[in-house]
């Protein structure tokens, strides 16, 4: 890789810091500004951070020394920051969900087709050794045929935790679009693109009570529903049932598990880069627990980035804009079903990324300063 590839970070809440570790002092990117609606998030971020420069939103879309928009604003604003980056003959990287509504994420890819620019788009901790082993392991035939699989996300709500948790509860929010990205980006890893779906949902209550930060003890509105609940079939036939529930209190579960003839595999929770994945076989008597096989093994968050930007014609970059189009359409046709109470066969579609191998990290650049503590 010749010159370090620029990045421009939109949105600087909660989740950029983690993706500012793992970019920094990578040989292969550097972030060159910052912008937020807030200026004062990002004149606090470019002042810890030397040859970063604090920008208006608009001079960040349009600086002449940004190659990349990492887009970290929250999901009913993604496509509006993208279609500007996009416009600015930018490249863009989201976090998810692609974009709060299906017409919105096309409209993005549109344009970016338009452009001649590359869209990726989180979850990346679908690239870590967790899911990676897991679908090493199904490619091996462990399980034999895959035939059926399970989702299981349930929490009492991230409004406990998150200090402006509005969006949870908004268009583009909800448990499906908020948790629901890691799911499904690790079924199609694992079984392929999904080609129907029928879903139900519900709703637990019509407010939520701000849990930590300045506003706790507001109360917020919920706007969508906070279960939801579904079958998707995918291409090849094997079944999955998901349940993604801001409703619950815990689970037992495990967050996916794939069954096939031979054996079942269950996953750690496809929200972490790591974790055990373990196997039953037919026939065995336990659980094993599969050394990692594959994946990014020093994964967090902003490997897809780095991912991305290594990305050539040999290589397309694996956290991609199609995959995460076909995961929307798979999560807004769920909430269709739901609310038409019928059974909805999908537009689109996405091929399993190339699988990451375990030494992949090497790929993007070793760091050339050690990473803020
Ligand atoms: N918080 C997490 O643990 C977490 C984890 C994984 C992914 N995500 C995803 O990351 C995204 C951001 O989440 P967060 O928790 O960091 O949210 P946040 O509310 O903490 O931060 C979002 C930031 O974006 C800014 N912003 C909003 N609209 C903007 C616009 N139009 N232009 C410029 N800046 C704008 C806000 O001012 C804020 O600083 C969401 O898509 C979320 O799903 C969050």
């Amino acid at each position: 890789m010749g010159d370090a590839h620029r990045v421009g970070v939109v949105g600087l809440g909660v989740i950029s810091r983690a993706y500012l570790d793992t970019l920094a002092g990578r040989s292969a990117v550097r972030v060159t500004a910052v912008a937020d609606l807030d200026a004062s998030r990002s004149a606090a971020v470019a002042a810890d951070l030397p040859g970063v420069r604090a920008l208006t939103v608009e001079e960040l879309l349009s600086s002449p020394d940004v190659d990349t928009v990492l887009n970290l604003t929250t999901p009913a604003a993604h496509a509006a920051i993208a279609l500007g980056a996009i416009g600015h003959g930018k490249h863009v990287y989201g976090e998810k969900p692609l974009a709060a509504t299906l017409a919105d994420a096309h409209a993005v890819l549109d344009a970016a087709a338009t452009a001649d620019v590359g869209v990726g788009c989180a979850p990346d901790t679908v690239l870590g050794t967790g899911v990676q082993t897991a679908r090493a392991a199904v490619a091996s035939g462990s399980i034999g045929r895959p035939l059926f699989a399970s989702a299981v996300m349930v929490t009492p709500g991230h409004e406990r935790w998150h200090p402006h948790p509005d969006f949870y509860y908004t268009e583009g929010g909800g448990p499906l679009l908020d948790m629901g990205p890691y799911y499904l980006a690790s079924l199609i890893h694992l079984l392929g693109p999904v080609r129907a779906v029928t879903g139900a949902s519900s709703r637990l209550r019509a407010e939520r009570v701000i849990g930590s930060g300045p506003r706790t003890g507001e109360r917020i509105p919920v706007e969508v529903d906070s279960h939801v609940s579904g079958v998707l079939e995918h291409a090849d036939g094997t079944l999955t049932t998901i349940t993604t529930s801001f409703d619950g209190v815990a689970t037992t579960a495990a967050p996916i598990e794939v069954h096939g003839e031979r054996g079942t595999l269950a996953l750690p929770d496809p929200n972490r880069f790591d974790g055990d994945v373990r196997l039953f076989e037919l026939g065995g008597t336990q659980w094993r627990t599969l050394p990692p096989s594959a994946g990014y093994a020093d994964g967090a968050r902003g490997v897809g980035l780095l991912d991305f930007v290594a990305a050539d014609d040999r290589r397309a970059p694996r956290a991609n804009g199609e995959l995460a189009l076909h995961v929307l359409e798979t999560m807004t046709a769920l909430l269709r079903s739901s609310a038409e109470g019928r059974r909805i066969e999908l537009t689109t579609s996405a091929q399993p990324p190339a699988p990451v191998p375990l030494t992949a990290a090497e790929e993007w650049g070793a760091r050339t300063a050690p990473s803020p503590a």
